[in-house]
């Protein structure tokens, strides 16, 4: 446990497209509040919706926790749900499973996963088909 760590977890719940991008939102408010960079909060802001809205599109459930120390920020997403059977082919540009009426609704790009990489220091997926899925990414302050 680290002494200045401030953490806070949210609930996210599948195909609720209603809430949907709430704890997003919300990390990015809170990380305002706390007078970090503009800068830092677009990229941590992005990598979180991005994260969100995976877990409400293909999850039954999930739990978005963001940490913040001093020297960073780290937002883990666990969620219970079908998992990700091939990792290295979600990762790429442009591969997607969703749904047409998710692609209605605007999503469907499969930009998502590339884009919480390339806005992330670090960054680290792992799932279990039939299980889950767990995410972690991290944005080094300053
Ligand atoms: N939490 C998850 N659980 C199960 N499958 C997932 C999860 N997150 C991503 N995937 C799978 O990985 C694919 C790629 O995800 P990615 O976020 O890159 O694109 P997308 O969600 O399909 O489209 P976009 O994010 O551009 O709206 C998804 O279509 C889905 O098959
Ligand atoms: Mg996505």
């Amino acid at each position: 446990m680290t002494e200045a760590e401030f953490v806070r977890a949210y609930e996210i719940v599948g195909a609720d497209f209603t809430n949907a991008g709430r704890a997003s939102t919300s990390i990015k408010e809170t990380l305002k509040n706390m007078g970090l960079a503009s800068a830092l909060i677009r990229r941590v802001a992005i990598a979180a919706y991005e994260a969100e809205m995976n877990t409400v599109m293909y999850a039954r459930r999930a739990t978005m926790t963001l940490h913040v120390t001093p020297a960073d920020v780290t937002i883990d997403v666990q969620d219970e749900g079908p998992g990700i059977p091939d990792i290295q082919l979600a990762m790429q540009e442009g591969y997607s499973t969703a749904t047409a009426a998710m692609r209605e609704m605007g999503f469907g790009a499969g930009m998502g996963l590339p884009n919480i990489r390339r806005n992330a220091d670090q960054f680290a997926i792992t799932s279990e088909v039939n299980r889950g899925t767990a995410l972690v990414m991290t944005v080094h302050v300053g």
